[in-house]
């Protein structure tokens, strides 16, 4: 009798025409060191800039920081069996420099910053779930931001020889790295407005300094690793792309210039430069004719010498996409000349549609439809092999009744479906965001993307599921959306 349900139910949903994600499709989740682990300055870590910077007051929402967190560092255990609870097959998270070089250099290395990496890794395999490991997602030690920072293009060697420590004593079980976590945020939110860590706005000039040292510590990392580790580890590793949808407002040319033009600054800046070795060509004209008549001698945006662009083209094993929302734009007249700055080197205008759903962070709107057309347009212009969907999901205010989640992971979730199944496209994965709720930054702990609550004012930190990670769990388990 069973048999034969079973079969009714296989034929109606193939009559039906219910899509299946891929046998090997990994569903996942995503966190990182300084939005979870807490242990600020526990067992031997250094300094992070992110430690400085939420210890200052000013910048985070209600004085929060990341000093506890979620507690990770020692509640790993039972975040992994979150994970396993829910059916979840990969697992996202990232290292903190600071905890295995506590001044980020590799005069000394921290032992028990290592082991609690290899314990992590350990415990994810025996519950059968991949590690994806990110080097860097902002916490830089803060000996090297006196050093420079991004500024520094010798950050590129510091980072190389981070990089090979990490994969000498963690690779053997890492098949997928990412080396650095969306360096555009690093670059604008750190550089540009000064809203992150290192809190810096130098606007229209560092943040192309840090965007161009970003490229190199990338490019050093990913051929350490090509030369060095893939023959034995046989892994693959990239950097990561943040990447919004834009849709002009009309189709004139202008707008849809406008377009180009938003794409390539938020996008293309890294995706172009590792698929075809330079930056866009629409940056490299604007930002050089703007400097001219700002009575620079130079271009803003620094340019690549001959070997560095062999050294960045060609360095993407997979795209790792972190991908949230979408914007209209259009073009707007040319910016006034004098005050150099990213907006004006951009010069477009942009919004959102009205029946877009805003989250509680007023960036994020859900346009599911907005994640096949980058897929599509990503796939057309850079021809990957592969996509995992790294970075995905919606904030609210809290509340394990969490309705708002749940519709927008299963908009973006059956485009990214429509996308395998009809457009051919290869993604291979997704680690949604968040696992837990967590230290969302400059907002602190108002900002909740987690499908797991974490309780703050708890000292336990204590976990509960909220609906989406039972939803969540359902499509994990099934690989089907259900109707
Ligand atoms: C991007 C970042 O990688 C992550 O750290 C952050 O929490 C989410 N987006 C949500 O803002």
């Amino acid at each position: 009798m069973i048999k034969y349900g079973v079969l009714l139910a296989c034929v109606l949903s193939v009559s039906l025409g219910a899509k299946t994600f891929p046998e090997n499709f990994l569903f996942g989740a995503a966190g990182a060191s300084y939005q979870i682990e807490g242990a600020w300055n526990e067992d031997g870590k250094g300094l992070s800039i992110w430690d400085v910077f939420t210890h200052t007051s000013g910048h985070i929402k209600n004085g929060d920081t990341g000093d506890i967190a979620c507690d990770s560092y020692h509640k790993y255990k039972e975040d992994v069996a979150i994970l396993k609870q829910l059916g979840l097959k990969v697992y996202r998270f990232s290292i903190s420099w600071p905890r295995i070089l506590p001044n980020g250099t590799p005069t000394q290395i921290n032992q028990a910053g290592i082991n609690y990496y290899k314990s992590l890794i350990k415990e994810l395999k025996a519950a059968g779930i991949e590690p994806l490991v990110t080097l860097y997602h902002w916490d830089l030690p803060q000996h090297l931001l006196l050093l420079g920072g991004w500024m520094n293009p010798r950050l590129a060697d510091y980072f190389g020889d981070y990089a090979r420590i990490v994969f000498k004593n963690l690779g053997d079980d890492v098949k997928y790295w990412i080396t650095l976590n969306e360096p555009g945020s690093t670059c604008t939110q750190g550089y540009e407005s000064g809203t992150h860590a290192p809190g810096l706005n130098l606007t229209g000039e560092a943040v192309y300094q840090c965007s161009y040292v970003s490229l190199l510590a990338h490019a050093k990392a990913y051929h350490i690793y090509d030369t060095e580790f893939r023959e034995k580890q046989g892994g693959k590793i990239t950097l990561n792309l943040a990447c919004a949808w834009y849709y002009p407002i009309t189709d004139t040319d202008e707008d849809v210039e406008a377009f180009n033009r938003c794409f390539d600054f938020n996008c293309g800046i890294y995706a172009e430069p590792i698929f075809k070795g330079n930056w866009p060509r629409r940056m490299i004209d604007r930002i050089s004719e703007r400097s001219k008549l700002e009575g620079y001698s130079f271009s803003r945006l620094p340019e690549f010498t001959d070997q560095e662009k062999n050294l960045i083209n060609g360095t993407a094993d997979y795209i790792s996409l972190n991908m949230y929302t979408s914007r209209t734009v259009w073009h707007i007249s040319d910016e006034p000349i004098g005050t150099p700055s990213l907006d004006f080197d951009l010069g477009i205008g942009s919004g959102v549609d009205s029946s877009w759903p805003t989250s509680a962070a007023s960036w994020l709107v859900s346009d599911p439809p907005g994640i096949r057309y980058l897929l599509n347009h990503l796939k057309n212009n850079y021809d990957p092999s592969e996509f995992i969907i790294t970075e995905n999901g919606w904030s609210d205010l809290g509340g394990l009744d969490d309705q708002g989640r749940i519709s927008y992971w299963k908009g973006y979730l059956s485009n990214i479906l429509d996308a395998i199944v009809d457009d051919q496209i290869n993604v291979t994965g997704y680690t949604a965001w968040s696992l837990l709720d967590n230290f969302e930054w400059a907002e602190g702990y108002t900002q909740r993307f987690g499908m797991v609550e974490v309780d703050f004012s708890d000292p336990n930190r204590t976990r509960t599921l909220k609906n989406s990670a039972k939803w969540y769990s359902k499509i994990a388990t099934t690989r089907q959306i259900d109707p």
